[in-house]
């Protein structure tokens, strides 16, 4: 549940690394991945896992779930077959592979002929291995955005891992997909790999039918009365990722300037939201293995006083962990966007703001309860040393598109698609026509 730790990636070879995992790749590709498939984006399913409240996303050939870690810098595989394909030390892929290499990881040193070692890490309860870097077959079918159209498999890099290292992940899950922005992350590769944009769209489903991701630019379009094309809008109203001046760790933070409940700005201590440049601690970052935004104490505490206030007419039920204020659901009204309470505003960049309604900021427990969907730092946690202010889970993340570009560094988050009546759970999964 923490922020992911910190990696020391080799950015300077990343040029270099970018050709030679373009040549290596397509050499032993299956021929599946033909020429033709080039430059399109690829899609694929994403589910949630209800007992975790994690993310899945169907990638790798035979459709095994991989836990879904939009911060995570590798692609990992528990219980790799023996014999698989090793990478050999003293190459520009073992250096990056290896470079991701999380503090928690004794790290030994690769010797020349040796098989490169790479450091799979579970982020959700942060324990890593040191295993065989390798290359994992992923699968998937290219998409023109309204509908999946031919499939494709290929080879990525990745690492093979223990398989006690699956603890805690969603029961079935291979492995961890890394979504991150560093170099070997799957969009990083993808790009490299299929030739298109290191972008993706990414929406989340609430639960029951399957999300959906998509690799590489191009339309995102999601069934409605009619039809919704979601990303032209959004791709006109990105916003700058920021980066941890101090740990590379791949994640994407963005700026937050303030938080209001119904238009009212919630009262925090000046400069809480940055991130400040020494310790590389504080600012906001957008994590899948986070079910419910946390936030730092001097924030959470401010906000769930303005909302007991601003909600002080709906009867209260007993706070059911890991909430702390809860409501009796007879008490609420329900709208389209959820719940019918005041809304809550993350105020951004540009005088902008992420406007959270009932659909994002409270959560169903059981029949008769409604939770506060939100939760605390332990303010005792040991301050790992990138830990952030704001950590964007992935319930507030639910049935929004979001959009990624890791080549100009923005991305963009669309409102709650319940308002325009639709879900991440809309996309047509029927083969369409090349
Ligand atoms: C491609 O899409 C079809 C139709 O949704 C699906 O049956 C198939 O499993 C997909 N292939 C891959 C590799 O995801
Ligand atoms: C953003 O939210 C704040 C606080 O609720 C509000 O005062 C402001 O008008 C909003 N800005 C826009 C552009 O909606
Ligand atoms: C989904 O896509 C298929 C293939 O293009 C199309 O025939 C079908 O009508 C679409 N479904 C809906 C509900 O629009």
């Amino acid at each position: 549940m923490l922020a992911p730790e910190a990696m020391s990636p080799h950015r300077s070879s990343a040029a270099a690394l970018a050709a030679l995992l373009a040549i290596s790749l397509l050499l032993c590709a299956p021929p599946s991945a033909t020429a033709t498939d080039d430059h399109k984006p690829i899609v694929a399913r994403v589910r949630k896992d209800a007992p975790t409240s994690l993310y899945t996303i169907i990638i790798k050939v035979g459709g095994v779930p991989l836990l879904l870690d939009l911060a995570g810098p590798l692609l990992w595989l528990a219980n790799c077959p023996t014999p698989h394909r090793t990478i050999p030390c003293g190459t520009d892929v073992c250096e990056a592979v290896s470079s991701n290499h999380p503090p928690s990881c004794p790290y030994t040193a690769c010797s020349k002929g040796a098989a490169c070692a790479a450091y799979p890490y579970n982020p959700v309860d942060g324990r890593c291995a040191r295993d065989d870097a390798t290359t994992i077959t992923l699968a998937a079918n290219t998409t023109d955005g309204k509908n999946p159209l031919s499939p494709v498999s290929f080879r990525a890099v990745g690492s093979c891992a223990p398989g006690d290292l699956l603890a805690s992940l969603p029961a079935g899950a291979a492995g961890v997909a890394g979504l991150s922005r560093l170099p070997l992350s799957l969009p990083d590769q993808f790009g490299d790999i299929l030739k298109v944009p290191k972008q993706f769209a990414l929406c989340l489903p609430g639960g029951g039918s399957d999300g959906v991701a998509v690799f590489g630019g191009g339309p995102f379009q999601l069934l409605a009365a009619p039809p919704v094309e979601l990303a032209t809008g959004l791709r006109e109203n990105q916003l700058p990722l920021l980066k941890n001046p101090k740990v590379n760790n791949g994640a994407y933070y963005f700026r937050i300037t303030g938080i209001a409940v119904n238009q009212q700005q919630v009262p925090t201590p000046p400069g809480a939201f940055d991130l400040d440049a020494q310790r590389g601690t504080g600012g906001a970052l957008l994590s899948t293995v986070t079910p419910y935004t946390a936030l730092r104490s001097d924030i959470y505490l401010p906000l769930h006083d303005a909302f007991k206030a601003a909600t002080s007419g709906i009867a209260r039920a007993e706070p059911v962990a890991p909430f702390d204020m809860c409501y009796q659901a007879s008490a609420l009204t329900v709208t389209r966007v959820g719940y019918g309470v005041p809304n809550i505003d993350l105020m951004l960049d540009g005088g902008r703001n992420w406007t959270l309604p009932g659909g994002s900021s409270m959560v169903q427990v059981n029949d008769q309860t409604v939770c506060f969907a939100f939760v605390q730092m332990p303010p005792s946690m040991p301050a790992a040393a990138d830990s952030p202010a704001v950590i964007f889970g992935g319930f507030q993340m639910e049935n929004r598109l979001l959009m990624f570009d890791l080549e100009k560094e923005t991305f963009a988050l669309s409102g709650l698609l319940l308002g325009i009546r639709t879900t991440c759970s809309n996309f047509n999964f029927t083969m369409g026509s090349s």
